[in-house]
């Protein structure tokens, strides 16, 4: 039913906690089965995402997806990083059930809401001079 990566990323899920007083932060819920991820994110003055984090109440496809969105964000430009999507996510795991895929939602969604909460920080910031 799942793809070996699935089933590392379950066993052995990559980012997991929470970044103190982080850059961003995101959180995603799920309508369907009432889940939800938080991501925090770290940004440098490049702009890059240096370190990202993930804790999720969900399913093994939740906990996969969760970690393989901070595989792919992390390294990244936030405008890049932005482009992340559940396709992506399921993809870099080697595919998901089709009853799963709303379950990769959250990780492209709690992602781009870090980076927006970033982004806004950051001009309130700029604003302020
Ligand atoms: S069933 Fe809720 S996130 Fe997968």
């Amino acid at each position: 039913m799942f793809s070996e990566k699935v089933i590392d990323h379950f066993q052995n899920p990559r980012n997991v906690g929470r970044i103190e007083e982080a850059d961003g932060e995101g959180i995603m819920g799920s309508g369907e089965c009432g889940d939800y991820l938080v991501i925090t994110i770290r940004v440098c003055s490049e702009e890059i995402i240096t370190d990202v984090k993930f804790q999720v109440k969900g399913c093994v496809a939740a906990v996969a997806a969760s970690s393989m969105t901070t595989e792919l964000a992390k390294g990244k430009h936030v405008y890049d990083a932005l482009n992340i999507s559940e396709i992506d996510i399921v993809n870099a795991l080697g595919g998901l059930p089709d009853e799963k895929i709303h379950c990769s939602v959250l990780g492209a969604g709690a992602l781009k809401k870090a980076i927006y909460d970033y982004l806004g920080k950051k001009y309130i910031a700029d604003k302020q001079g």
